[in-house]
């Protein structure tokens, strides 16, 4: 979840260090620092909050030095502050450090006995003082980085720099991923290669248990018994792009804005759409012969996953175990052969994820994963990947990375069900014909932000929202809530509306506004009786619907957002956008910091 940049280079560091650090901002933002080597000594500058505190920082008193480490951090172990701000010192020892020690209570314990005093309250400290006490003990700096990461427990990357070495930085990595990038006689460490991509594309990525020996004109990669390692070095592709908010206000506003266009590519890539047929991709697994599709993912990615269920069940009879990955990986599953896994992930690092992978590849699975960053960790675990097609997705609440999501997964749904013999030649070309239709319609629906920014502006005088759907636009009702609740801070729940009447009938006022998301499709009927139960206990309904739906509701509504009819299967990408703009503009209403909100990262690789 932080962001780790490391420079063994041939000019003052600091900037190019800034410059790495605001790619890698997604990561977190709660405090950022860098420390350098210069004139022989350690010195660092260090600063709460976002990165700009930082470059004023660097500003007012700049750093020197031609080798440097620096991280942005998402705290885990301790509060948001510059004491516990990045890289700590201990005894000419600088760290920074992504990830969890999970045994850094003992550890702490330990030094403490020993001597060793903290002064924040980060378990990184730890790690510093271990370096430290083995120098101290008589052990040559890598000597005292080995020793160390042989201590630590928990998933964890690292970047380790020592006074009197300006030519050399220690690299580890056990979970979170790292990255070594290859100059002209220079060297860089990153959290990933969007980090690096200003400086070189030429990539060799730590492996689990790694840890590396940077140097201007060397690298050395090791594993934990310290035996040298072979790790290949590859180019790395796409990275280059500009991180670039166009002439949109925020990140959020131009990826939802994106969609029609990204969708489409990542459809074109699955869908031969002149032949009426999904393409046929390397598979990891035959889905003519599983019995089960299991599919384990988090937040957004997880409720793709979840819409996709609907689907592959529907059209290709194909039954779907759905998972939260950080509950799946711990629930101990039987795992049966016959079954195939599949993974979501936009940033393809997300930790809980991996974690329910290697347990499925442990369980001889065949791994396929949807993923957006080609190069991720999740990417190279997986016997196939499955690209979504939308670009660097840099604001924290995921919007374009979910439709192509859907996109990919709608496609996988269309091949299985014609591998599975359970539709025909004919089924198959009007899926795709639909499916092709979707960038279209979500081109439409975003010419009708001017009627939710007016329906915003009513979210955003009220403290609770719920959200209701039934079939696909159940896991749609989650994702308009998750989106609400993580960028305008509002508390709102999705719930299946058949569900209502169990308990959240109860929350129902004329205080509470409650968003239908409810196309005129196989349930609408149930769901219109759903609405009758709000509105006659007061609550304010917002309708999401299409022309059709308009027509037959009969329920008077404080709203109605009107789509166009679209046909059931592509409803769950083209109503995504609704509820993508409804969070943002309340956001915007509410004034809070829309792409990168309170508490969050984009890449979440702690439990
Ligand atoms: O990178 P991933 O797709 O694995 O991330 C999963 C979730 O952390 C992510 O979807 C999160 O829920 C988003 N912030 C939601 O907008």
């Amino acid at each position: 979840m932080c962001g780790i940049v490391g420079i063994v280079g041939h000019s003052p560091v600091a900037p190019l260090i800034l410059d790495a650090l605001k790619r890698l901002e997604y990561r977190g933002y709660d405090s950022a620092g860098v420390a350098t080597i210069e004139h022989g000594q350690l010195s660092r500058r260090r600063a709460e909050g976002k990165l700009v505190n930082l470059e004023r920082r660097l500003k007012e008193e700049p750093l020197d030095g031609m080798i440097g480490i620096g991280h942005t951090r998402w705290a885990t172990h301790g509060v948001p502050n510059e004491t516990n701000a990045h890289p700590h010192f201990s005894d000419g020892v600088a760290i920074v450090h992504n990830g969890i020690i999970e045994n850094f209570a003992e550890l702490r314990d330990e030094l403490t006995a020993d001597g060793y005093v903290f002064t924040s309250q980060t378990d990184t400290e730890v790690v510093a003082h271990l370096v430290a006490r083995e120098l101290a003990r008589g052990a040559t700096p890598v000597e005292a980085a080995h020793n160390t990461l042989k201590r630590l427990e928990g998933a964890f990357a690292l970047a380790i720099m020592f006074k009197g070495d300006e030519d050399m930085i220690v690299g580890a990595r056990n979970g979170p991923p790292l990255a070594v990038g290859h100059g002209e006689s220079e060297m860089f460490l990153g959290s990933d290669a969007i980090a690096l991509a200003p400086f070189t594309n030429s990539i060799t990525y730590l492996e689990d248990g790694d840890w590396a020996v940077v140097r201007r004109n060397s690298i050395a990669i090791y594993d934990m018994d310290g035996n040298k390692v072979h790790r290949k070095r590859q180019q790395s592709v796409g990275t280059s792009f500009l991180v670039d908010k166009g002439n949109h206000r925020h990140f959020m506003e131009k990826e939802i804005h994106e969609q029609p266009e990204v969708i489409s590519h990542t459809l074109a890539h699955y869908l031969d759409f002149a032949g009426g047929k999904a393409k046929a991709f390397e598979m990891p697994f035959d889905f003519a012969s599983i019995d089960r599709l299991s599919i384990a993912a988090c937040g957004t990615a997880y409720l793709a996953g979840l819409i996709s269920k609907y689907w592959f069940e529907r059209y290709a009879r194909l039954p779907v175990d759905i998972d939260i990955a950080s509950e799946f990986r711990y629930r101990e599953m039987p795992l049966s052969k016959s079954s195939g896994a599949m993974f979501v992930s936009q940033s393809g690092e997300t930790a809980d994820t991996l974690a329910s992978l290697r347990y499925c590849r442990s369980g001889g699975l065949k791994i396929g994963s949807i993923v957006n960053v080609r190069e991720s960790t999740i990417a190279r675990e997986s016997d196939a990947i499955f690209p979504t097609l939308a670009g660097p997705e840099i604001g924290v609440a995921s919007t374009k990375a979910f439709t192509c999501q859907l996109s990919v997964l709608a496609s996988l749904a269309v091949r299985a069900a014609r591998e599975r013999g359970a539709i025909s030649a004919d089924d198959e070309r009007t899926l795709v014909r639909q499916l092709s239709e979707a960038p279209r319609y979500a081109s439409q629906v975003l010419k009708l932000d001017q009627q939710i920014e007016k329906v915003a502006r009513e979210l955003a005088q009220v403290r609770h929202v719920l959200y209701l759907g039934r079939d696909t636009s159940y896991p749609l009702a989650m994702e308009g809530a998750l989106k609400l609740k993580e960028i305008s801070y509002i508390h709102a729940e999705g719930y299946a509306a058949g569900e209502l009447k169990h308990g959240p009938i109860a929350l129902i006022d004329e205080s509470m506004p409650v968003i239908v998301i409810a196309p005129h499709d196989r349930v609408f009927e149930k769901t219109v009786s759903n609405m009758q139960e709000v509105a006659a206990r007061g609550g304010r309904i917002i309708l999401v619907t299409d022309q059709k739906g308009a027509k037959h509701a009969t329920v008077k509504t404080m709203e109605t957002i009107v789509l166009p009819d679209v046909p059931e299967l592509i409803a769950p990408i083209v109503y995504a956008l609704p509820i993508q703009m409804l969070a943002y503009f309340t956001a915007v209403f509410m004034g809070t910091d829309v792409d990168q909100p309170r508490n969050l990262a984009k890449s979440v690789t702690v439990e």
